[in-house]
């Protein structure tokens, strides 16, 4: 199993280029679905969830592959199979971003329900309710969702929860109903917008971008677009942040859009890091005492849960004590425990976890249990004094493009 050993301590310095975001791309691929013709995408992460996407498109008949010049096209002939092999769909939850758009364009899905995941059991009764809104019959059978419907039908639909995902999955069923759509209590994170971006330019009628209230015009079709760039991935961004303030170093980040790290910045600069923002990049120059702070998890335009565990190292070592709340998921502190042996000091009572910084991190063998928790570990062990090995790379290469890389481009003693 591919593991990553480093030696910690060192400030890390200078200049890194964030990658497309994951969670952008992956809603942008699925709409591809509803999109005929030839579409094509540059900075599309190189990630394993993008890849198993890549498969699920081609299992649909959707051919899509990667061209020299690392564009990634995607060629949709109108033949869209309608079940979605069970295999990527449990590989991947984000692969159920495909129920909207085989619905809406081909009138069935038979599409495999997601399992949960370590950090939540993740049910998507959400997206399933703002189907049968649409008109859609919905059967639960053997573990896939069947839907169907011959003409989906505009309605209002109130989401009783902001879902990032079943704002996407509904939204673009919804492109193709007959009639219009207000989905109200939708999702506002930047990944929505850039879909958003991407389906006008493909011909849908979407009213709302940045607000809690979208309208969508159904068309009677969606047509390709090319050369579509990927907006930046702002937790990586945010990831490298911290990366610079948990070893006191002076990096910058270019390819970002600050505003869609806004509340990070803030918790930051509250930290004690000294923040210069130009209109794409940020340099973050880490003080040399961490002050406590208090975060609540919340979705956008709030503190991202995708940045609570990264947070949550950099905070044991601050001077006092921090606290965090999870509130967008019942797990998500799987990396509490891998930090504690690496010297931190953290308590969780209700969900809350107490943050004790201690005055510093011990490297140690540590185990990735997801995404972010793997984050963690890394910044965790970037800190600490001597060697840090982490173990289950493969949850960090899902969502992490050329990390450890990038890490050692700044100074990181890490050998790749
Ligand atoms: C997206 O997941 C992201 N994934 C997650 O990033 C991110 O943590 C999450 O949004 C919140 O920002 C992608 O975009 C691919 P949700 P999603 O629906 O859409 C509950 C990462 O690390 N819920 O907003 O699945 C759910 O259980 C990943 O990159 C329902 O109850 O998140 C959770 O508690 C992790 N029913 C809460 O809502 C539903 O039908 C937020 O989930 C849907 C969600």
């Amino acid at each position: 199993m591919p593991r990553l050993s480093f030696k910690g301590g060192v400030p890390l310095k200078g200049e890194v280029r964030a990658s497309g975001a994951k969670n952008a791309a992956l809603p942008l691929l699925a709409a591809t679905i509803m999109m005929s013709g030839k579409s094509s995408f540059t900075n599309i992460p190189q990630l394993e969830d993008i890849r198993i996407m890549i498969q699920m498109l081609n299992s649909l008949d959707i051919h899509s592959e990667y061209t020299e010049n690392n564009q990634l096209t995607i060629r949709n002939t109108n033949k869209v199979r309608h079940i979605a092999p069970y295999e990527f769909v449990t590989a991947m939850r984000a692969s159920f971003f495909v129920a909207g758009p085989i619905l809406a364009k081909t009138g069935f899905a038979k599409i495999p329900l997601p399992g949960g995941c370590l950090i939540g059991k993740r049910p998507v009764d959400i997206h399933i309710d703002g189907f049968k809104a649409l008109g859609a019959s919905v059967k639960l059978e053997h573990g896939f969702v069947r839907l169907s419907a011959s003409q989906l039908i505009g309605t209002t639909i109130s989401l009783p929860f902001p879902s990032v995902g079943a704002t996407e999955n509904i939204m673009m069923a919804a492109c193709l109903a007959k009639g219009t759509t207000t989905l109200k209590n939708a999702a506002q994170e930047p990944e929505i917008d850039d879909l958003i971006r991407l389906l006008t330019l493909a011909g849908a009628k979407i009213n709302g971008a940045g607000t809690s209230t979208l309208i969508i015009e159904g068309v009677s079709h969606l047509t390709a677009v090319t050369d579509y760039t990927v907006i930046a991935d702002r937790i990586e961004v945010g990831t490298l942040l911290i990366a610079s303030a948990i070893t006191a170093g002076d990096i910058t980040v270019t390819n970002v859009c600050p505003n869609h790290i806004q509340s990070l910045l803030n918790v930051l600069e509250d930290c004690g890091c000294k923040l210069t923002t130009t209109p794409n990049s940020v340099r973050c120059c880490g003080p040399k005492t961490i002050a406590p702070v208090h975060i609540k998890t919340e979705p956008f335009p709030g503190f991202p849960t995708d940045m609570q565990a990264q947070l949550m190292a950099l905070l044991t070592i601050a001077n006092g004590t921090s606290t965090i709340e999870e509130a967008i998921f019942e797990n998500r502190f799987m990396h509490v425990p891998e930090l504690n042996r690496m010297g931190a000091n953290i308590n969780i009572l209700d969900g809350i976890a107490s943050i004790n910084g201690v005055a510093e991190l011990s490297g140690a063998e540590v185990k990735i249990t997801d995404l972010r928790a793997g984050a963690a570990l890394i910044l965790a062990g970037l800190a600490a004094k001597n060697t840090t090995t982490v173990h289950g790379l493969k949850h960090l290469y899902r969502g992490y493009d050329q990390l450890p890389q990038k890490l050692a481009s700044l100074g990181a003693c890490i050998t790749v």
